[in-house]
């Protein structure tokens, strides 16, 4: 059988693109210039499968005009949200992810954002890089305490236990809520809750760690904003949507929420600029899976699924 042609659509790491390029024809976008939807549509009947990132978009739109020539789609990402499963699914095409291997990366991520939203990091560095640090006294930047504090931690997936297990180093109180309880090995000590609500009425931070679906779009809300304690902290490294920003800048501006450590938005690249203007939200642009080590990991592992496919086995991480 002739070789299959990939096309990978962003520039993944060196080791990927050789391992690539060793066993498959590939079409790289060496520029790593974001592809359009017509550029998706077009490439399609050019190629035997596709290695996207969430950053390309297969709605139901481009589903449905996808070349017959195209059979597979390995993300390298986890999250899915940018296909439309079901119907590229229809149409018989395999889509996969990349599970497991961005876990401690993003949970660090987290744990940064968590640490450097609570001590005000970020206010504090753009101080002294403005040579406007001139006093020093007791009531000069004081924030919240990490160690010791109540933990929520909404989806007590891969990437949320790996943030637990970091947590614990702080001797954090972990609380989480799931749409299912773990089972207790599984747990790492953390009290489950049954619903959202109970888990945010103690949770002074919060840390979302849940797919983007139908289901969690504007999961925090200004009603659920309004269920926190005064002064919590909230975490958001899986996916802007989860988070109605609005809401969010008025728990910001009633001092409901001390701060926001956020590594997603709704609209990404380029994030919200009202968001920009509070002192106390620490931002980073999508960066959770950011290491050298994890992105190796996850062209390997979108090629792992590839290899199988190709062997005429089901892919390991097939959706
Ligand atoms: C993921 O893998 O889903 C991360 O958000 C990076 O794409």
């Amino acid at each position: 059988m002739a070789r299959p042609t990939v096309w990978i659509t962003r520039r993944l790491s060196d080791a990927t693109l050789e391992r690539a390029q060793r066993d498959y024809d590939c079409i790289i976008n060496w520029e790593d210039r974001l592809s359009s939807a017509d550029d998706i549509v077009a490439m399609s009947s050019r190629v035997d499968a596709i290695i996207p990132c969430h950053s390309e978009h297969f709605s139901t739109d481009v589903a449905a005009r996808l070349d017959p020539r195209l059979k597979i789609i390995a993300n390298h990402s986890v999250g899915v949200d940018h296909c439309d499963l079901p119907a590229l699914n229809a149409r018989g095409i395999v889509v996969t992810n990349t599970p497991d291997v961005l876990n401690d990366a993003t949970a660090e991520i987290a744990m940064l954002l968590m640490l450097g939203a609570a001590r005000r990091a970020v206010e504090g560095d753009r101080l002294v890089r403005s040579g406007s640090w001139d006093s020093w006294s007791p009531a000069f930047m004081v924030g919240k305490q990490v160690t010791g504090a109540r933990l929520g931690i909404i989806g007590m997936g891969r990437v949320g236990r790996a943030f637990a297990a970091k947590a614990r180093g702080f001797d954090m109180e972990i609380h989480y809520y799931n749409r299912a309880r773990l089972d207790p090995e599984l747990e790492l000590g953390a009290t489950y809750h049954g619903t959202i609500e109970a888990l945010l009425g103690i949770a002074d931070f919060l840390s979302l760690h849940c797919p983007a679906t139908a289901e969690t779009a504007g999961l925090m809300n200004a009603e659920r904003f309004a269920m926190l304690p005064d002064g919590a902290v909230m975490v958001n490294t899986a996916r802007g949507a989860l988070v109605d920003e609005t809401a969010l800048c008025a728990a910001l501006s009633s001092g409901k929420l001390a701060g926001a450590g956020l590594d997603c938005f709704a609209d990404e690249p380029g994030g919200n600029p009202a968001l920009a203007t509070y002192d106390n939200v620490f931002m980073l642009p999508h960066i959770g899976s950011a290491t050298v080590s994890t992105r190796d990991a996850m062209g390997f592992r979108a090629l792992d699924n590839l290899d199988r496919f190709f062997a005429g086995q089901r892919p390991r991480d097939a959706l």
